[in-house]
């Protein structure tokens, strides 16, 4: 099986993206599966319109593919920018995407609704994904729930295209990741950097204890028995802890006589363990940006082998 997905470099990396995309893509690495992992730094053109930051952003989720456990020697790991193919590809499959489709997706129906002017790349987003994916011939692609809609596109559009020029597309699956449905943020919202509520992984001790010890909670007095499951904290706690810890946890909670600082605590010290190994080869990484980027220039020159037989098979199916 060939498995495929892309990460923005739009922000710094939280705990949301770590539980809902990266842990799965390390757990898929296996004997049976042919990773190819990229930064979709094409995506990101779309919000991130500085150059420097651009370049600066695309270079740390490489280094957070490597950090995690990304192992060069069996997935590929590149810059979607690097395989500049998928553009192409992106226009034949933009001649058979009816608007109407585009129209319904999310992230550009989003946008308009709250009152803001989207631009074309917004609109035209699901097909460079769709072309992200078809280009490899994947054929199980993981995202987060709100990347779903996207991978329903890119069949739509494989089918079609093979419909209208001959059978020349793979249709790939989503697989829609686990039982991770959103990982909540400091306030109970879905942590995302747009709400300012995320506990960053790669920052400082400090900066993630604050986080961590600013998490909202309600004002029930320390002796009182609380419901775990009504509980931020308790809610990332167990996404760290094994079911004995977790249950252990609860069965506190419910005994009352423990105040959500100790929890805090606790979950905290938790997280900076779970994370030592990632945040100490991220480290690593950064101290060495030669090795990242030979890496990611191996990875290209794969992507783009495969890429170019795709794309020489779609050119044909169309006329070219
Ligand atoms: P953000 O919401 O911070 O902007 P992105 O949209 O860039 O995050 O998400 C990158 C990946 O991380 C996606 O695959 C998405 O499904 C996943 N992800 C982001 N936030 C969460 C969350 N709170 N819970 C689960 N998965 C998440
Ligand atoms: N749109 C995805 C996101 O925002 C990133 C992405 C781009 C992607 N191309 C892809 C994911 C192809 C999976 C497959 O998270």
């Amino acid at each position: 099986m060939r498995v495929l997905s892309g990460i923005q470099p739009t922000g710094e990396f939280h705990v949301g993206n770590y539980f809902g995309a990266m842990k799965q893509y390390v757990d898929l690495q296996d004997d049976d599966n042919e990773g190819y992992y990229f930064i979709a730094n094409y995506h990101a053109l779309t919000t991130i319109q500085d150059a420097d930051e651009l370049r600066r952003l695309t270079a740390d989720v490489a280094m957070n593919f490597l950090a995690f456990g990304i192992d060069p020697e069996r997935s590929v790991l590149f810059r979607q920018s690097d395989v500049p193919q998928v553009t192409e590809l992106t226009w034949l499959l933009s001649c058979i995407t009816p608007m109407g489709l585009l129209e319904r997706c999310h992230a550009y129906k989003d946008k308009v609704s709250q009152g803001l002017s989207a631009d074309h790349g917004l609109f035209a987003y699901p097909v460079l994904m769709a072309a992200d994916i078809l280009i490899y011939d994947s054929n199980l692609v993981p995202v987060g729930q709100d990347q779903k809609q996207h991978v329903e596109v890119t069949r739509d559009l494989a089918i079609r295209f093979n419909q209208t020029f001959g059978e020349t597309l793979v249709v790939p699956e989503p697989y829609i990741l686990r039982n991770v449905a959103v990982v909540p943020g400091v306030d109970g919202r879905k942590m995302s950097k747009s709400y300012d509520n995320m506990i960053p992984v790669f920052a400082t001790d400090k900066a993630i204890k604050k986080r961590v010890m600013g998490i909202v909670t309600d004002s029930t007095p320390v002796q009182e028995p609380k419901d775990p499951d009504e509980c931020n904290v308790y809610a990332l706690y167990r996404l760290f802890a094994t079911e004995d810890q977790a249950q252990d946890m609860a069965e506190r909670y419910r005994a009352g006589g423990m105040g959500y600082g100790e929890a805090k605590k606790e979950l905290l010290q938790m997280m900076l363990d779970y994370f030592a190994d990632a945040r100490r080869r991220k480290q690593e990484l950064i101290e060495n940006p030669s090795y990242v980027e030979d890496v990611l220039q191996a990875g290209a020159a794969k992507a783009r082998e495969k890429a170019a037989q795709v794309l020489h098979r779609c050119r044909a199916a169309c006329g070219y």
